[in-house]
């Protein structure tokens, strides 16, 4: 079955039980800026920063390549991936994890309502 260009997939952060729409070809930090959150980090959007790590809890999603760098041979293994090298291909779960973690949640794991 093929999806039109306009196909959503809802994506669900675990750390703070929240979800947002990303459409399909966007990736998924493309996606979370929707949220409106000013505490999103906004780094280089392509692979280069690593502020951006999350890990795929579930669902199915395309990926580019990352760089090392940032993302281990191990952790890709584990579903851990730069949010903007990710491509939704179905309704996903994922938890934010390193700096964009930092941001997003404080340390009582409750979401920083920090809107822009
Ligand atoms: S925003 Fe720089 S690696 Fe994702």
């Amino acid at each position: 079955m093929s999806t039109s260009p306009l196909t959503q997939y809802c994506i669900t952060i675990i750390n703070t039980n929240e979800e947002y729409l990303c459409f399909e070809g966007k990736h998924l930090l493309q996606g979370m800026k929707n949220l409106g959150k000013c505490s999103i980090p906004s780094g280089c959007h392509g692979g280069g920063c690593g502020v951006c790590k999350i890990q795929v809890i579930k669902g199915e999603v395309e990926k580019v390549t990352m760089s090392r760098k940032h993302i281990s041979q191990k952790e890709e293994r584990n579903g851990t991936y730069l949010a903007c090298c990710v491509f939704p291909k179905s309704d996903i779960s994922i938890k934010v994890i390193g700096k964009i973690k930092r941001k997003l949640v404080n340390k009582n794991n409750n979401f920083v309502f920090n809107y822009g």
